[in-house]
């Protein structure tokens, strides 16, 4: 046996156990941290580690290739003119979509995010604008999208946000859910874990439709997917 075929394992169980500490130390790090320092910490660091998007493996090109064709279909089904995408992050693969709207508002609570969205992306009917969704008030659209956002805040921000959403008037409500997940579980916002709207706290009703995002990102999490309802069928 050679000496690699004996210190691999070893260096792979260091490397999860190092991986596995230093994600437990930014935890820690977080629990004194406001909502907008918290994003501006993974901004800046790159701490959902993808090469191609600041926001995240869910957010590149190959995990984004089915709702960049669907999205739009729906959108044109349901008549909307303007939406509210609420977290815009980088806009790197909505950027790609063929969003046929008068009015595209991007929005994010990491600054430096929204100048750069708006220098490269934005013109006469597309605006970004730095917020933070779970205290700022909200433009009222045809459609907010909320996409990998509401996975990343603790139920208090998580309900605030949709309260707010509730607020602006606007119609629809398009975002992430993972249908049939057990039960939802309280995070320190910055973490991540799957949740299903339809579970408690949120008690979301039937979804109006339901994109399946086909992604291949995460094999224990494959039902990731995007629900719609009517913001005024939602009671919180
Ligand atoms: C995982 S990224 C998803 C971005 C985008 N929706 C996508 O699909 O690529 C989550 C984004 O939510 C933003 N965010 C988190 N909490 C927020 C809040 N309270 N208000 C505004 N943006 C927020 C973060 O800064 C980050 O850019």
């Amino acid at each position: 046996m050679s000496k690699n075929t004996i210190l691999q394992p070893i260096k792979s169980f260091l490397d999860y156990v190092s991986f596995n500490l230093q994600y437990e130390l930014m935890l820690l790090s977080f629990r004194g941290k406001n909502r907008k320092e918290v994003f501006d910490d993974i901004y800046y660091r790159n701490r959902w580690g993808d090469r191609e998007s600041v926001s995240g493996r869910g957010s590149n090109l190959q995990q984004t290739l089915v709702i960049i064709k669907k999205i739009p279909v729906l959108l044109e089904k349901l008549d909307v003119k303007t939406m509210l995408d609420a977290p815009c992050g980088d806009f790197y693969w909505l950027k790609e979509a063929q969003l046929n709207l008068d009015r595209y508002i991007g929005c994010d609570i990491v600054a430096e995010l929204v100048t750069e969205n708006q220098r490269r992306y934005g013109n006469e009917t597309r605006e970004f604008i730095n917020l933070d969704l779970a205290t700022d008030a909200l433009p009222q659209v045809d459609l907010i999208f909320c996409r990998d956002c509401l996975v990343h805040l603790s139920f208090k921000d998580a309900l605030a946000v949709i309260k707010n959403f509730k607020k602006s008037k606007s119609q629809y409500l398009l975002t992430t859910t993972y249908p049939g997940i057990l039960e939802n579980k309280d995070i320190v916002t910055g973490d991540w874990r799957a949740i299903d709207l339809q579970l408690p706290p949120y008690n979301f009703p039937d979804m109006l439709e339901i994109i399946d995002e086909e992604t291949t990102e995460r094999k224990d999490y494959k039902q990731k997917s995007l629900g719609l309802w009517k913001l005024s069928d939602i009671e919180l």
